[in-house]
């Protein structure tokens, strides 16, 4: 379905040449039902900025546009206006897989023309498109002849919040990537600070900072300049210039998602919407599905990705978790340390890595029968270590192996520290990039490009931040890109708020394989996780990603058959959503209904307080009935205690004019299966 209805009345108010002198009509607009506006002005010195309002309220006060250069003077004072037009989009297009099957784009397009009025005279464009609940903008620059070629040492896009507020972010430019937790300060205490960033402003407002479509550019970090003002902090590359470009070009889009509420942020299309239609055409090839995995062992350190007497993925361990799997209708399984590379010393540097060669113990081709007799697919797995362009010299036969057997996605990996990928050039010079500068950015999309080509989905760990480019590359199924579940196998664990901050913060890129449902509750040498049994599966439906892992080992599942139900029932593809409520970084509850059924389910997540949560059940389909099948903390339930398995599993009949109150114990949460009786 696709219905564009461009309101041709306003579609194009193009105010030319001469340049619009100060005292000229305002350059201002406003989303299509008022509530957004953005406005730009030229200071005294010629210095352009925008600014933000919702609601007649400031949210950005004048913020400066304008950018460094590394060898020609920056773009910065001396600008004029020349221009301003206006156009209306509507449209409502499909996603082949997601959590919406469609989605409505509806905003006003307020383009403004930019000239210096120096003798270097060179000009540009700045695109806003103003929705109902934010705005993104980018920079546009055509081909002039004082800017052929283009080396940005730093943008001087300010984010001038007009008011203080709350801030939850994670730390830029450090070793760890972004696989740190969230913060929470006062905004006016933010440093460096990577995307999404999430404020609740003094009035309530929330507003998530990110951008959208990052493209052959660098990814944009912020740091706080002073006050309440953040500014662009790009990320590095091996180079002088944090981006190089020829030509015509225009950066990704900086994007503002402004709502009342935690959830009105959480259900904003905009990131989405800002990324270009789907340039596969037919991805029927990737169906949503979860994965058990050979990987916990490893994670947990009782098993080794290296050949040796702790091999994991030997045909003998693959063998049973196919039966695993099989047993129940998980249609896709993991295998790491399955190829040659992993002996040495893979970690940061990857050059043995094989993607081709399997380990003697791991016959390839008798496990793809035995899974394929038992309707189960195997995931390949490509940890480069960090070793970038010795990855690129065998995508083809990389790609081709995994095809040729059969497998819908490859996992791939970039574990080594920031700025210590290893990049090296056709003559054999060698660099070090950043996971986000602008090489690895170009780098990960030719991996998903190489991948389509074999029709095979991309899941990326240390990947680059999710900036809506699946809607583009919907092979693009996944990516971690935070702290996941194997946090918690290791010292220092993910605390119990961990997930009620990453759903308003990371999960604002996209899909991201977090790897939830260890029942077990235990990571290495024994040691307990900070979560209940019940919030285990609640993350199903909280955390996102179309492929989604049961990442515990067979034999822990099987200590635990009537909460594995849960795990077997719940879908990955959904045709809506809902956020019933929510507060950063203390609870969420997120209703889900199962794409091309008519079964909802529902997961709820706390923090390490205990607290009650109750909703209205009007997402049900009226005048129908339901058998709400619930796993809910038991009245003992405790993360900190051998009671964190407790949990009571009940059923209730329920119908959309009734309600819920569910009771998540400190560190725990609920799942609901909400089940049509027919
Ligand atoms: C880190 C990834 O997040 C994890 O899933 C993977 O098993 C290891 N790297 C090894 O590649
Ligand atoms: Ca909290």
């Amino acid at each position: 379905m696709r219905l564009i209805r461009l309101m041709g009345a306003l579609a194009a108010l193009t105010l030319a040449a001469p340049a619009l002198a100060q005292s000229a009509a305002p350059v201002m607009a406003s989303s299509p039902d008022g509530t957004v506006s953005v406005a730009v002005t030229i200071d005294g010195d010629g210095r352009a900025a925008y600014a933000v309002s919702r609601k007649g309220t400031a949210i950005l006060a004048p913020s400066k546009l304008g950018f460094l250069f590394t060898d020609v003077v920056k773009l910065d004072r001396r600008i004029e206006v020349t221009g301003q037009e206006l156009r209306d989009f509507d449209e409502t297009w499909t996603q082949p897989w997601g959590e919406w099957t469609t989605i409505r784009n509806h905003y006003r397009e307020f383009k403004v023309h930019f000239r210096e009025t120096t003798a270097m005279a060179r000009v540009f464009s700045v695109t806003f498109r103003i929705y109902n609940d934010g705005v993104g903008f980018r920079y546009e620059f055509p081909d002039q002849p004082n800017m052929r070629h283009t080396n940005i040492a730093e943008e001087l896009t300010e984010f001038a919040f007009a008011s203080d507020g709350t801030a939850w972010w994670k730390p830029a430019f450090l070793w760890n990537r972004e696989e740190y937790l969230y913060n929470k300060t006062a905004l006016s205490a933010v440093a460096n600070a990577d995307t999404p960033i999430t404020i609740k402003l003094a009035d309530g407002t929330h507003v998530a900072l990110h951008e959208a479509a990052l493209v052959d550019y660098s990814g944009m970090a912020v740091a706080r300049t002073e006050g309440n003002t953040l500014r662009a902090a790009l990320h590095p590359g091996a180079g002088e210039a944090k981006v190089r470009k020829h030509g015509a070009w225009n950066s990704p889009w900086r994007t503002l998602i402004i709502a009342d509420d935690a959830a009105g942020i959480y259900m904003s299309h905009l990131m989405l919407n800002l990324n270009e239609p789907n340039k596969l055409g037919d991805v029927s090839y990737i169906k949503p599905g979860k994965f058990a995995g050979v990987w916990w062992n490893m994670i947990k350190g009782e098993w080794s990705w290296a050949r040796g007497p702790k091999h994991g993925a030997t045909n003998e361990n693959v063998k049973r978790y196919i039966d695993f799997a099989a047993a129940n209708g998980i249609p896709h399984l993991l295998v790491e340390g399955w190829n040659v590379g992993w002996d040495g010393d893979w970690f940061g540097n990857g050059h043995d890595m094989d993607f081709a060669k399997p380990t003697e113990d791991f016959d390839v081709k008798m496990l793809v029968a035995y899974a394929k007799k038992k309707g189960v697919r195997l995931i390949g797995h490509h940890e480069t270590g960090g070793a970038a362009s010795h990855y690129e010299k065998q995508f083809d036969k990389s790609f081709k192996f995994a095809a040729d057997h059969g497998y819908m996605v490859v996992k791939t990996g970039y574990v080594t520290d920031a700025g210590q990928m290893e990049r090296e050039d056709a003559d054999g010079k060698k660099y070090r990039e950043w996971h986000q500068g602008q090489w690895m950015v170009n780098h990960q999309l030719r991996v998903v490009q190489v991948a389509a080509r074999y029709k095979i989905g991309i899941d990326s760990h240390e990947p680059v931040k999710g900036t809506g480019l699946h809607r583009t590359y919907p092979n693009w199924v996944a990516r971690e890109g935070m702290r996941g579940m194997e946090y918690n196998a290791w010292g220092g664990k993910n605390p119990p708020e961990h997930e009620a901050n990453v759903v308003f913060t990371r999960m604002l890129e996209g899909p991201m394989d977090f790897t939830p449902g260890i029942l077990s509750l235990k990571g290495e040498r024994d040691s307990d996780i900070l979560s209940t049994i019940a919030k285990q599966l609640a993350l199903y439906v909280v955390i996102y990603s179309p492929v989604q892992m049961v990442a515990d080992t067979p034999e822990n599942y099987a200590k635990y058959p009537a909460p594995m139900k849960f795990i077997r029932d719940v879908p990955t593809d959904w045709s809506e959503t809902r956020v019933l409520n929510g507060e950063i970084g203390d609870y969420v509850t997120i209703v889900r209904k199962q794409r091309g059924a008519e079964d909802w389910f529902l997961g709820a997540v706390g923090d390490e307080e205990a607290r009650t949560v109750s909703f209205k059940l009007d997402f049900l389909t009226p005048g129908k009935k339901y058998v709400a099948e619930v796993y809910r903390d038991g009245e003992d339930a405790d993360y900190r205690t051998t009671k964190r398995h407790s949990i009571v599993i009940e059923q209730r009949a329920v119908t959309s004019t009734g309600e819920m109150t569910l009771r998540l114990a400190p560190g725990g949460g609920a799942a609901v299966r909400f089940r049509l009786v027919k």
